[in-house]
């Protein structure tokens, strides 16, 4: 079976490696924070323009806290779109707030213009998610939201590698989420996720949110979470971040093909459109028959995905509680949509063979 994901290739090829790098961890006996975890957060600082780095448990912890970091409270609306993984409404929900859901464009971002319709008086933040990897028109958004003072959050969990006019996403807005779920570009062996701000206000506010809202041992100045990064994590985390370019660059490379080889069927080419600056975290294209497509290509040996079937408006979760929200395009596009396997571990001969069984499956 050709897999949609390479999680487990990637932990077999860097065993050495970790256990090499966690030898000396184990050593050192910090587990939480310390070394291995400044070595990263510098890394990480590195990649976002110098940007602040405060890496946490997850990137959920991380838009929970950019949420109460620009000042979000109990009963304040917060935009986002609904084609996400839930974790970015949820993340609203947390904080108190009322998620408001906007549609997205034909390349299944959220814009300036989705975003528009639905802002009111109780606007306090909106969610930019640069889903897929994908960047989101960042400039026009911020300019409106700053104008209404609005805060600009950016959902950077799918985004390590993105890039607006050649700058990593994450520091368009006031604060960023990113996420080192396994699963991402850049995943550890558990979860992780780190915010990225240029504020030192809202960096130092967050350090002491992540660990109890402590200022030191003893003194609290707020009631915080617990969400460190442990040192295990980051030590992985360190080993992969010498490979990430070269990751990148092979995604890149994989969707280029595609692109040229799918550009005349009728899934066409990637939903983005060959967008600059994509991260290619998935390639998505799109059928009128995409369960019939999904289980031909599973019948060939080619595993698929749908990312995600159900938009969160259509999810039990936001029908048990709130009103009932149309979002034509986005509605549209849950129903078509299937996430080819885009890569590292695919070899040539793995990719030609996607392509080449989507190419038959549009003369069928
Ligand atoms: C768009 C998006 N937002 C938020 C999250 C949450 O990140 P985490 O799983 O690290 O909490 C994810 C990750 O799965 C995601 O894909």
């Amino acid at each position: 079976m050709i897999r949609c994901n390479d999680v487990q290739e990637q932990a077999q090829d860097l065993t050495e490696a970790f256990f090499e790098q966690w030898r000396n961890v184990l050593s050192t006996g910090d587990f939480i924070l310390g070394e291995e975890v400044t070595r990263f957060e510098t890394w990480l600082s590195g990649r976002c323009n110098g940007a602040q780095i405060v890496s946490m448990n997850s990137g959920t912890d991380a838009l929970i806290l950019a949420m109460r970091a620009v000042g979000v409270r109990a009963g304040d609306e917060v935009i986002t779109c609904a084609n996400t993984f839930i974790a970015t409404v949820g993340a609203i929900v947390a904080v108190g707030a009322y998620p408001v859901l906007a549609d997205v464009e034909e390349d299944e971002l959220i814009s300036l213009q989705t975003i528009e319709p639905v802002l009111s008086d109780r606007t306090k933040a909106v969610v930019t998610v640069h889903l897929r990897g994908r960047p989101v028109d960042m400039v026009p958004i911020t300019a409106a939201c700053r104008a209404r003072d609005i805060a600009v959050i950016e959902d950077c969990a799918q985004a390590i590698g993105t890039l607006i006019e050649g700058r990593q996403v994450g520091t368009f807005g006031d604060a960023a989420a990113f996420s080192f779920h396994p699963l991402k570009t850049l995943g550890g062996l558990g979860d992780g996720g780190a915010l990225v701000t240029t504020s030192t206000k809202i960096a130092e506010y967050v350090r002491g949110l992540r660990n109890h809202g402590l200022r030191s041992r003893d003194e609290a100045f707020g009631f915080g979470l617990n969400t460190r990064l442990d040192a295990l994590q980051a030590a992985a985390l360190n080993i992969k971040t010498h490979y990430l370019d070269l990751w990148l660059q092979r995604r890149r490379a994989i969707a280029t093909y595609y692109d040229a080889v799918l550009a005349d069927t009728t899934t066409g080419s990637d939903l983005g459109r060959g967008k600059a600056g994509s991260a290619y975290y998935h390639y998505v294209v799109r059928s009128h028959r995409r369960n019939e497509l999904q289980q031909y290509l599973a019948h060939k040996g080619i595993q698929t995905a749908v990312h995600y079937p159900t938009p969160i408006h259509c999810q039990r979760a936001w029908l048990a509680s709130r009103s009932a929200v149309s979002l034509p395009v986005t509605e549209r596009l849950a129903k078509e949509i299937l996430t080819l396997p885009c890569h590292p571990h695919l070899s040539d001969s793995d990719v030609e063979k996607i392509a080449v069984a989507i190419r038959d499956f549009d003369l069928k």
